[in-house]
């Protein structure tokens, strides 16, 4: 596993989203966590909204049981989603960021994320939330997820430098690719053009903050997943035939993909089956050539201007 710094930790290139082990037993989280460890993997995603909380709660259960463990994870949350609705507001994210605390059974977050872009933030309440929590040693670095730039500008505007943005998570997988294709689309009348997000790819490059794609391997807004989906047969033709040439799977060849890419992500995994993990942390060490990274983009049906 390679690992990279944000903020000023050391995580692992690759994290084990959170988001679907509420359906998980007591000893299936232990065995998932412990896996993970063992492949290298030292970064962990959650959700205020996770499983209702339970997400949370049953990694907070995890840890009760290996306490010396705690040092040994870096653990990220997110706020801001409240009852339907989303909610940046001091009150919020001060209320909401102590429940996570609590369900996790720590003293501090490593990374706290407002999880969607609120119509109604105040960036100044959110800067006021984040010093609170910092101040206070119970967060350590801050983020946003599904932000663009010129939102992340906004709340920087107002955030001190201890509390800035380090870290957007976002929609990015194989065929779920809008931030990349936009930029190689520049002035072009074709809907791959279309610049959804205020070029956030180039803005966090620029600025040196870790993008983080969630749901790796789904197509569509939770649409299901595209490996071994008939709906992209040329897709997984080639993912078989590269993973074949670079000794993986083509899980693994998914997430070495998504690694080629020089912005320096840290792809988000779901899935909370062992052997999957350590096909993904085995392929995360691997180096695919500019060649095979546009072959496999064109074989989800994009085009090259
Ligand atoms: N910020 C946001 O708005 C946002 C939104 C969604 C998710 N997230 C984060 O991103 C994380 C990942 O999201 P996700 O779970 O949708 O991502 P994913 O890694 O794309 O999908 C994982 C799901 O795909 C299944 N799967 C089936 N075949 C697979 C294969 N060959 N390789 C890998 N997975 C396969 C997994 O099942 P098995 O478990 O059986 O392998 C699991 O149910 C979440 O846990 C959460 O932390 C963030």
């Amino acid at each position: 596993m390679i690992y990279r710094s944000i903020g000023g930790v050391k995580a692992s290139r690759v994290a084990q989203g959170c988001m679907r082990i509420d359906s998980l037993t007591a000893s299936q989280v232990d065995a998932l966590v412990k896996t993970d460890l063992e492949c290298g993997i030292n970064f962990f995603d959650h959700a205020f909204i996770y499983g209702g909380g339970s997400c949370e709660s049953k990694f907070g259960a995890f840890l009760a049981a290996n306490p010396s463990l705690r040092e040994q994870v870096l653990i990220q949350t997110k706020v801001g989603i409240h009852d339907g609705y989303y909610d940046s507001s001091k009150e919020r994210v001060l209320s909401a960021a102590e429940a996570c605390l609590s369900r996790l059974g720590v003293d501090y977050i490593d990374f706290l994320l407002i999880h969607r872009p609120d119509a109604l933030v105040d960036p100044q309440e959110v800067a006021e939330a984040f010093d609170k929590l910092h101040t206070q040693g119970k967060v350590r670095y801050f983020g946003v997820s599904n932000h663009n730039s010129l939102q992340i500008e906004l709340l920087n505007q107002y955030l001190g430098e201890e509390t800035k943005v380090v870290v957007d998570q976002l929609q990015f997988s194989m065929t779920n690719t809008t931030m990349v294709d936009a930029g190689m689309n520049v002035n072009m009348e074709n809907e791959a053009a279309v610049n959804r997000d205020a070029s956030i790819l180039d803005y966090c490059r620029l600025h040196g903050i870790t993008i983080q794609p969630w749901s790796p391997f789904q197509y569509g807004f939770f649409g299901g997943v595209y490996l071994d989906d008939p709906k992209y047969p040329r897709l997984n033709e080639k993912l078989q035939e590269m993973a074949d040439q670079y000794g993986t799977t083509k899980t693994g060849m998914v997430i070495a993909w998504i690694l080629r890419h020089p912005a320096l992500m840290q792809p988000i995994i779901g899935t909370v089956n062992c052997d999957r993990v350590r096909q993904i942390a085995q392929a995360s060490d691997l180096s695919i050539s500019r060649a095979d990274w546009y072959e496999l983009y064109k074989a989800t049906g994009k085009t090259l201007p």
